[in-house]
């Protein structure tokens, strides 16, 4: 087998590819990472990943030899909780937020996502797909190569629709993979204020037309007191369980309401923030395999405590780490500032933060099979930093350090811009 593309002289491999336990003080540090390694790729998929020299026999005359000049290679990062679809901004709440008027008054009063629904609901396809697809090279700068994206800024059908159909075009037309997700009970619409029985029956409508269509891969609701309570979100989900969409759940993100545990029930695949949630609700994780998903960027913005994530991990929870990039908890597209926040505020390690980004990104968007590591027959998704060690990406905080990202193969950014077009 000769390769189309060889990697050489990577100072430092993070394969991200999971080792034995008993090696690791944590189930969170026990991925893969080579000194002086390389890397090869065919067809777009990853072929080999060798240390020390490498074998003459891989190389044809059309090989491409890159020589990563003793620097850090990593997974292509997955950003795997966005609200990459919707129109308009919301920095009008900020005099609202710095004197100390919480998230969920806002939204009782028509702020907050509610007004993103109103400008997402006037938009069109094409203005939505525009504004995400400035996002997404941004992302990609930063090292991103997979993102899930929500809809939610519709919450009707028609709009839901727009929304999920914008998804599709960016995952066709933009290097980034999109994973999509239903996310219609994001809020009450204004239209149903008071009535969320009457909302409720429209979303049982909706998800078998979503499914239909196969616009969504997972359905996920925004379980929070005075959004959808338990047995509301418990209803949904079992519902869309029912339907075929695999599951998520917005989860004890301001409120201890017993989101974590309800993951458990209902076996979703991600639980998401997590900033409120209870001891029974990091067992209920834990016991049914369910992927603690924490979005620091958002605590970081609101002023709100972070996900208790070394508690997780002690107790053997798996954890991915995303942006949950919206426009108004979190209107950041900056997955290398959420890795530093976990590191200066919560105390992760550089392994346990890439893995949180790569493998467990990988899984809370059941892709592991294809991404989230450098393993022979996954995507060449990779990325290079412009470091020579892991921990100065952390240790110089707030700077972009990826130099150059590839996908399936293809250079997409040079140099820190994007290289595609
Ligand atoms: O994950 N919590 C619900 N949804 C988003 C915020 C959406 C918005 O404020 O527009 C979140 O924080
Ligand atoms: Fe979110």
């Amino acid at each position: 087998m000769k390769a189309d593309l060889i990697l050489y002289n990577i100072g430092t491999l993070v394969t991200s590819r999971e080792l034995d336990k008993k090696d690791f003080d944590n189930g969170m540090e026990n991925i893969e990472i080579l000194k002086d390694a390389y890397l090869v790729v065919e067809d777009g998929k990853i072929l080999q990943i060798g240390t020390g020299k490498v074998p003459e026999s891989l190389k044809s005359e059309w090989t491409k030899l890159i020589d990563a000049e003793g620097k850090v290679v990593t997974p292509g990062i997955i950003d795997s909780h966005t609200h990459l679809v919707h129109y308009g901004s919301r920095e009008n709440e900020l005099p609202m937020k710095l004197k100390g008027v919480p998230y969920l008054e806002i939204l009782r009063n028509g702020g907050g996502i509610l007004s993103t629904v109103r400008a997402t609901r006037k938009a069109t396809r094409y203005e939505l797909f525009d504004k995400a697809y400035e996002v997404l090279d941004r992302m990609l700068c930063f090292g991103v190569t997979t993102v899930e994206a929500k809809s939610g800024y519709g919450l009707d059908l028609e709009n839901e629709i727009k929304q999920l159909e914008v998804n599709k075009k960016l995952d066709e037309k933009h290097p980034v993979d999109i994973i999509s997700t239903f996310m219609g009970a994001h809020a009450i619409p204004e239209e149903y204020k008071g009535n969320s029985q009457g909302y409720m029956e429209e979303l049982f409508k909706m998800l078998p037309i979503i499914k239909e269509r196969k616009l969504a891969e997972f359905c996920d609701i925004f379980c929070e007191d005075e959004v959808f309570s338990i047995e509301e979100s418990r209803k949904i989900l079992n519902e869309a369980k029912k339907q075929g969409f695999m599951l998520k759940i917005h989860a004890d993100e301001i409120v201890s309401l017993g989101g974590g545990e309800l993951a458990g029930e209902v076996g979703a695949v991600s639980s998401e923030h997590l900033m409120a949630v209870s001891d029974e609700g990091i067992k209920s994780l834990k016991e049914n395999g369910v992927i603690a998903d924490i979005l620091p960027a958002t605590s970081f913005n609101l002023g709100k405590a972070y996900a208790p994530v070394r508690k997780m991990i002690n107790e053997g929870v798996n954890v991915a780490v995303s942006t949950d990039y919206n426009p108004g908890s979190c209107p950041c597209e900056n997955m290398q500032l959420v890795m530093q926040i976990c590191s200066s505020q919560l105390r992760m390690t550089p392994a346990e933060i890439f893995k949180a980004v790569t493998l467990n990104g990988a899984r809370a968007v059941k892709r592991e099979d294809n991404i989230g590591s450098l393993e022979k027959g996954k995507k060449a998704d990779f990325v290079i930093f412009d470091t020579d060690n892991l921990n100065y990406i952390f240790y110089n905080f707030g700077i972009n350090h990826v130099k150059d990202v590839f996908k399936e193969g293809k250079q997409v950014v040079k140099n820190k811009h994007v290289c595609y077009k």
